[in-house]
């Protein structure tokens, strides 16, 4: 029965053929172009309530592609995704909580540092600063859109919320330090092994972010696949490391503590960041093999080798001469190092044959020991766990 005179039972059951009330965007050309019988197109979380439908069940739900209402959080189906929100939101924190005094008294010294060790200081404030900000575009305006499971999408939006948090910490520091604003914010474009890593990742954002790409196809699923694999397992994963390494060696010599305890509040962020990015992309490859293909390993490969080959340049960049214990080779070796456990982690053979890590220490503190991600520790119980279908 039709309620044309009744506004609210209209919203409920909208007249075939009527037009869109006006604060309706209308349809796109993509969307009129569907047949009568075609599939629902993959869900965004935009679509028309619909009204009376069958409710969601888990078996509906899917990484990628997902036809159903995105909008209902649970039954979840990515549990690890809910656990990861839950740990994430359990590490609170803010950049103001930090005690930065001795870190000004130490900077205005004059002898409180050497020159190299200022360099240290302000090359990684500036590269970090521009480069939380390009994760976070990533994720808002390239990756979001295309991660269509409310689990996920909720641990994204607290991702978005900690990069923020962190382009925070990095402007505190440059505040509490009095250094100058513009050479930090402006480094990503006049230091070139900055502006390289940064030139690196942005076409993965821009290949996503544009209006008129969608998944759905085996070609624009791998896209997403190499966006993910760019940011989660190269920029977040191997591009963060150098940087993290030397300001908390920094740290270690109770050099710039506040500096250090900022970036390892950032650490214990980026490490959860990284592993629930790499569930992700595990989960799509299972949920579609066929992407998975001899040509995408070998691309990942390839990103993966020129991770470590820009990030080794940043090493010798920031740090021309040995200092803090630390050198430009010990880099090298960490960085292979981590590029295998990076390559173990998404299920591709190691790159660097007997690579170990020169900074043990660096596993109490980071993802190493730690904070293991799922498809490591749960994925056989997970995959024969009763409830779960796998499509
Ligand atoms: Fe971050
Ligand atoms: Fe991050």
């Amino acid at each position: 029965m039709q309620h044309w005179d009744d506004p609210i039972a209209t919203l409920r059951n909208p007249p075939a053929n009527t037009p869109p009330p006006k604060q309706t965007p209308a349809p796109t050309e993509r969307e009129t172009a569907l047949p009568d019988d075609a599939p629902a197109p993959t869900a965004t979380g935009l679509e028309q309530v619909d009204f009376g439908a069958r409710r969601i069940r888990v078996d509906d739900k899917s990484m990628i592609n997902c036809r159903a209402d995105l909008n209902q959080l649970v039954p979840f189906k990515y549990k690890w995704a809910w656990q990861k929100y839950l740990d994430a939101c359990a590490n609170h924190w803010m950049p103001q909580e930090i005690n930065m005094n001795a870190d000004i008294a130490m900077w205005r010294a004059e002898a409180g540092l050497s020159e190299q060790e200022r360099q240290i200081i302000k090359r990684n404030l500036g590269f970090f600063v521009s480069a939380d900000s390009l994760v976070a575009n990533n994720l808002v305006l390239a990756v979001y859109r295309h991660i269509t499971n409310p689990e996920c999408r909720q641990y994204l939006l607290r991702q978005a919320f900690e990069e923020a948090v962190h382009t925070h910490a990095y402007q505190y520091c440059v505040e509490s330090l009095g250094l100058e604003e513009s050479e930090i914010f402006n480094m990503y474009r006049e230091v070139p092994s900055v502006h390289d890593k940064a030139a690196w990742a942005l076409p993965y954002t821009q290949s996503l972010g544009d209006p008129d790409f969608h998944t759905g196809t085996p070609e624009n699923n791998q896209r997403l696949l190499r966006d993910l694999i760019a940011f989660y397992v190269v920029f977040e994963g191997i591009f963060f490391y150098v940087g993290f390494v030397q300001v908390l060696s920094m740290g270690r010599r109770n050099k710039m503590t506040g500096c250090a305890e900022q970036f390892q509040y950032i650490l214990r962020d980026e490490s959860m960041h990284m592993n629930f990015g790499i569930d992700v992309i595990n989960q799509i490859k299972l949920e579609n093999p066929d992407i998975w293909n001899q040509e995408l390993k070998q691309e990942a490969h390839k990103m993966i080798l020129s991770g470590v080959d820009l990030e080794t340049r940043y090493a010798h960049d920031t740090m021309p001469q040995g200092v803090l214990g630390l050198n430009a080779d010990m880099f090298e070796e960490y960085l292979r190092f981590i590029a295998n456990r990076r390559c173990t982690q998404i299920g591709l053979p190691e790159l660097y044959q007997g690579a170990t890590n020169p900074f043990p220490w660096m596993s109490e503190v980071i993802d190493l020991n730690k904070e293991k991600n799922f498809f490591e520790t749960r994925v056989t119980e997970y995959q024969t766990g009763g409830s779960l279908q796998w499509d």
